[in-house]
């Protein structure tokens, strides 16, 4: 197959998941001996145009896993921005330590439906955005190295391949419900309308945490202004560079602490690849 161009597309609140498709895609195209471009789809002018793709282009999509699937408000993103002409695609999905559950299988479904072609998939372990030691540091050197050969493995099946594989089949239902948080007594843990709070002692104003929500609801004029809705992604909480952001919802807190309690064992990464025959 004659791949021309690679394009590495992402949604990545807090940069785990931009980081694994930017490097895996580098190397994809490196090996493949063509350009890379990076498409993020992470501010809502992110995601305002469609874009379209032929069969010579290869898309690597990556997105965190949310309540175990693909982000709901940025599934739409997913849907619409876009467009496939039985273009190839590898789809990536990031989690912290707990599940990916069914988001990998959600990520190849829509890719199938936009006309893309899963040729690959990974799902990979990264530290969680609610709390930084599950998962600590990850991805670390060594899980980028292994993506790097799977990379390597996938260029060099393309490269060999005279048509398109059949597509893809990965762990998990596209349409299974959303996973169920729950609080260090194994409630359900409620926190929808939880919205982070500013410590407005340490803040500065410079106004990057409003920059950085992927739902343009921090108001850039009055930063402790929540405007619209929160998804928790924690960007603005890791983004601050005054350390003001927090929250405080004693639901989401107790989810958190069920977390760190019952997920730090290390888990590892998993990789499909198309049967090319
Ligand atoms: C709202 C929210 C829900 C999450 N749900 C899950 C989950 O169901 N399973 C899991 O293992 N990690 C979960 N995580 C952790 C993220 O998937 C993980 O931290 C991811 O790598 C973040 O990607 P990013 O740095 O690109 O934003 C969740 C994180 C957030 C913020």
């Amino acid at each position: 197959m004659k791949i021309k161009q690679v394009w590495g597309v992402y949604y990545s609140a807090t940069g785990s998941t931009e980081k694994l498709v930017k490097f895996f895609s580098t190397v994809l195209a490196a090996c493949l001996h063509v350009p890379v471009k990076f498409r993020p789809l992470n501010s809502p002018a992110d995601r305002q145009p469609t874009q379209s793709f032929t069969d010579s282009d290869l898309l690597v999509v990556g997105t965190p896993t949310y309540a175990g699937k693909v982000p709901n408000k940025l599934l739409p993103a997913f849907q619409s921005c876009l467009l496939g002409n039985d273009t190839p695609a590898v789809a990536m999905v990031s989690f912290g330590n707990r599940s990916y559950d069914h988001a990998l299988a959600e990520l190849c479904f829509v890719l199938e439906q936009n006309g893309f072609h899963t040729v690959g998939a990974a799902a990979c372990v990264a530290q969680h955005a609610m709390a930084a030691q599950l998962a600590a540091n990850r991805p670390t050197n060594e899980d980028l190295q292994f993506m790097g050969r799977f990379a390597e493995k996938l260029a060099g099946k393309l490269d060999a391949a005279d048509a398109l594989p059949p597509p893809l089949c990965v762990p998990g239902d596209a349409n299974a419900a959303y996973y169920t948080p729950l609080d260090l007594q194994g409630r359900k843990a409620v926190f929808l309308k939880a919205t982070p709070k500013t410590d407005v002692e340490k803040c500065t104003n410079c106004k990057i945490c409003a920059y950085v929500c992927p739902m343009g609801s921090i108001d850039p004029n009055h930063v402790t202004n929540i405007t619209g809705i929160c998804i928790k992604c924690h960007a603005c909480i890791k983004r601050c560079p005054a350390h003001a952001k927090y929250f405080d919802d004693d639901a989401l807190l107790s989810h958190i602490a069920m977390l760190c309690a019952n997920y730090s064992a290390a888990k590892s990464y998993e990789t499909f690849l198309s049967n090319f025959s």
